[in-house]
């Protein structure tokens, strides 16, 4: 696992933005995996600038969604299809007939679940997935305890998570879904590279059981510790409960492994 300890969450967002535009200057129809939360957005904001400014392309690349709420209307606001449609494709300038998502408004949601599994894996795999990490060590929406060898399906969100989320819905608790739909465990690993960003304090003791604790169900986020090519990117906030941080900061300041094994 490539730990890598920048500044601050712009500085972060910089070097992801120029991990995704190398990867799409590589191969210009990319499937990137992208995230919801607050954490990613310096990531699209300056992948976004890098299209204004001509420094990549991004008109061919494909865009694969990590996870849903079950039952909120498509097109509602907080919906994350409705979020990515903001944040990522449309200032990437990238289609929705380029986009793919699990259907959080379907009646029958495991056959939804089976449906995303199966598209990703028809369009060949996702090269690389961008995830958060919510304070409880859960990506995508795999809460603590999910088998580490999950597939897409359907989950029941903590309270713990329901609080943190509570924000995007006007800070009503009420109005947060209960049950959404994620990308599992087994299938987020399947992605070449995975590339973890977590920003602030709130995120230190979960960085800290993702990268130095055990292999562990209770923080699903430790499941990267399984993948031949991860990269944790923390500020110094998040990074604050690393045991190993000044290593970390000499092996791979600013030196992350890009291209991958
Ligand atoms: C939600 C999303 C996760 C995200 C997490 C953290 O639960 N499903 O993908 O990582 O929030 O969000 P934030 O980055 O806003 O802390």
């Amino acid at each position: 696992m490539e730990v890598v300890i920048v500044p601050d969450a712009r500085s972060g967002g910089e070097l992801i933005a120029e991990a995704m535009a190398q990867l799409l200057r590589r191969k210009p129809d990319a499937l990137l995996g992208v995230a919801t939360g607050s954490t990613p957005l310096p990531v699209y904001e300056a992948l976004a600038e890098a299209v204004r400014s001509g420094a990549v392309d991004a008109s061919r690349a494909r865009i694969a969604q990590l996870d849903e709420y079950v039952g909120l209307p498509a097109d509602h606001p907080e919906s994350y299809r409705s979020v990515l449609r903001r944040e990522v494709l449309e200032p990437l300038g990238v289609g929705m007939d380029a986009f793919m998502g699990p259907d959080g408004t379907a009646e029958d949601v495991q056959g939804a679940c089976r449906a995303y599994d199966s598209a990703l894996a028809e369009a060949g795999g996702v090269d690389l997935q961008l995830l958060g990490i919510g304070t409880d060590g859960h990506i995508g929406f795999n809460e603590p305890c999910s088998s580490l060898a999950s597939r897409t399906r359907i989950k029941t969100l903590t309270q713990q998570t329901r609080v943190d989320n509570a924000r995007f819905f006007d800070g009503d608790i009420e109005q947060v879904p209960h049950h959404v739909i994620t990308q599992g465990i087994g299938t987020i690993l399947e992605a070449r590279h995975l590339v973890l960003l977590a920003t602030g304090e709130g995120k230190a003791d979960a960085v800290a059981a993702t990268v130095e604790g055990p292999v562990a169900a209770v923080c699903p986020a430790s499941a990267l510790q399984l993948h031949p090519h991860a990269t944790v990117v923390v500020d110094e906030a998040a990074a604050s409960k690393l045991k190993l941080a000044d290593y970390f900061r000499h092996t791979y300041a600013n030196k992350p492994d890009w291209q991958g094994i």
